[in-house]
């Protein structure tokens, strides 16, 4: 089993790409299945949500695969998340469909909190702060210290774009998320509770 960085030339080829965001989509909905996105549809995840990642100068992904090149645990960050939401936006053929449907949903009264938390952030935001979008192991190859190599690898990552801080949102009732979180040496340093449940704001110093 080996752990390799995707970078976007590996991407360029379009055949790989619809595979890589399908497997993506797939990871994402089977770890976080009562996430916004996953609630949105898969459809939105391979579609929209991955491919515009991809293509975001301002988001990285890496991944860990398999001997068959499949990809088997993935963590995706943005390395600036106001960058990243509208690079991924702009690079929907119907951008200003969804610029409409962002609109709408951060005036709905139930998710309003919640998006602006996402876009706010916790207090020390800043250029030199990102942000862990998702993380996530297939079912089969939990508890093999993927997410924890991924997490260390991304802050190789971050190292090499100058970022000083990683932050990461967590559901106070996901104990693995947590361990693997506070393992690499985060942090909680907010909270925010909607809908319910209680979210941790997890912080990590990179350098
Ligand atoms: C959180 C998650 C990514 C961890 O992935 P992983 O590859 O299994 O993580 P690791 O093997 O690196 O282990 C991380 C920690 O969790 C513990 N752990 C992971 N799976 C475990 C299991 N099945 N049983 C007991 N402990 C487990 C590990 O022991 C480790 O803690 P430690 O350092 O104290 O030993 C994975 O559980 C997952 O995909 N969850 C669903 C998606 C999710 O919640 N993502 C995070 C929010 S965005």
């Amino acid at each position: 089993m080996k752990t390799s960085l995707i970078t976007k030339e590996l991407l360029t080829d379009n055949n790989l790409l619809l595979i890589t965001c399908e497997r993506l989509a797939m990871l994402h909905a089977a770890g976080t299945p009562n996430d916004l996105m996953t609630q949105i549809g898969t459809g939105f995840l391979k579609n929209i949500f991955y491919p515009g990642l991809i293509a975001s100068p301002n988001a990285v992904i890496s991944a860990v695969v398999d001997d068959n090149e499949s990809i088997v645990a993935f963590a995706a960050v943005a390395l600036n998340m106001k960058r990243c939401l509208r690079d991924i936006v702009s690079f929907q053929p119907l951008r200003s469909i969804w610029y409409g449907f962002s609109r709408v949903l951060s005036n709905n009264k139930l998710w309003r909190p919640f998006i602006e938390s996402m876009l706010l952030r916790a207090p020390e935001q800043s250029k030199r702060t990102a942000e862990i979008l998702m993380i996530t192991t297939a079912h089969s190859y939990r508890g093999r210290r993927f997410g924890i190599k991924l997490l260390s690898t991304i802050d190789d990552c971050l190292k090499g774009h100058s970022i000083r801080t990683c932050i990461a949102r967590v559901r106070e009732d996901n104990n693995y998320a947590t361990r693997m979180y506070e393992s690499n040496g985060y942090c909680e340093v907010d909270s925010i509770t909607f809908n319910g449940c209680r979210w941790r704001w997890l912080s990590h110093k990179v350098a």
